[in-house]
């Protein structure tokens, strides 16, 4: 998803300039001026954003949001277990607190190890909200014990092991360098997504196909996921990868690129 938006009652979504604060505040004063404009202004975003591995620019949208009495909502799937000195998330990163965000979202099925499920932090009377009003929680299941129990658990030894966290970033770092030695062009983020932008979606493709016949899973990812033209591998690295498999991953780009 790269997309930052602001919902408000009576005018219904408005999408920003991705990352453009100037382009935001416009919105938010074009609400503020509107009279069909009601209730709760609400801006959202990705705290990481998924394909390219950029960051929401938190401070400045909380700024615009205090300026304009908008509620901040974050989707930092990519972000926890990732990002700021702990992993808490990418308000960590940029030095704010939980409380600086006012709903924050968040998927089991990324960085803390589970297969499925996510969940929303806030005030007690917003969880009492979608507990009452939220879809998910009216018409579904409840996440199974298991997952639920595996999720705590992943929490718990994020916090306890933070060096888990510093070796994912050294992880990181080994891996784009190695990429970029290669010959391939990685994107630049403090995040751990590395996107390798090839074109067209075929070539991603194959080149996806090539390197899992290599041993390497990196998936391709093209229209309508990405804009035409700007086909990618996204590479993922993990606190778990051992510095062989780092390395396995390089030597299968290096002979990717022979090859090419
Ligand atoms: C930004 C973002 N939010 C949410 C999700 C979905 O998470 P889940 O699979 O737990 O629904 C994804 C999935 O990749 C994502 O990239």
């Amino acid at each position: 998803m790269r997309l930052a938006t602001v919902i408000k009652k009576g005018v219904g979504k408005a999408v920003f300039k991705h990352s453009d604060m100037e382009d935001l505040r416009r919105v938010l004063k074009g609400l503020q001026d509107s009279p069909e404009a009601t209730g709760v202004t609400w801006v959202v975003t990705d705290g990481v954003f998924s394909m390219e591995g950029d960051l929401g620019n938190l401070p400045g949208l909380r700024a615009l949001c205090d300026e304009f009495g908008a509620m901040l909502v974050v989707d930092d799937s990519h972000g926890t277990g990732v990002m700021g000195e702990t992993g808490r998330g990418t308000h960590e990163y940029w030095g704010m607190q939980g409380k600086d965000i006012d709903l924050f979202t968040g998927t089991l099925g990324k960085a803390l190890g589970g297969g499925a499920g996510g969940y929303v932090a806030g005030t007690q009377a917003a969880i009492d909200m979608l507990v009452q009003r939220g879809r998910p929680t009216l018409f579904s299941n409840a996440l199974p014990v298991t997952v639920a129990c595996s999720a705590a658990k992943a929490i718990e030894t994020m916090l306890n092991e933070p060096e888990r966290v510093q070796r994912l970033r050294d992880n990181v770092a080994y891996a784009r360098k190695g990429i970029s030695e290669v010959g391939f062009e990685v994107l630049e983020s403090p995040t751990a997504i590395c996107p390798i932008i090839v074109g067209e979606t075929s070539r991603a493709i194959s080149m996806s196909n090539t390197l899992l016949d290599m041993g390497v899973f990196a998936i391709g990812f093209g229209y309508p996921v990405v804009p035409e033209g700007a086909a990618r591998i996204r590479i993922q690295i993990s606190a778990a990868h051992e510095q062989e498999h780092l390395d396995r991953l390089i030597e299968a780009l290096r002979a990717l690129s022979v090859q090419d």
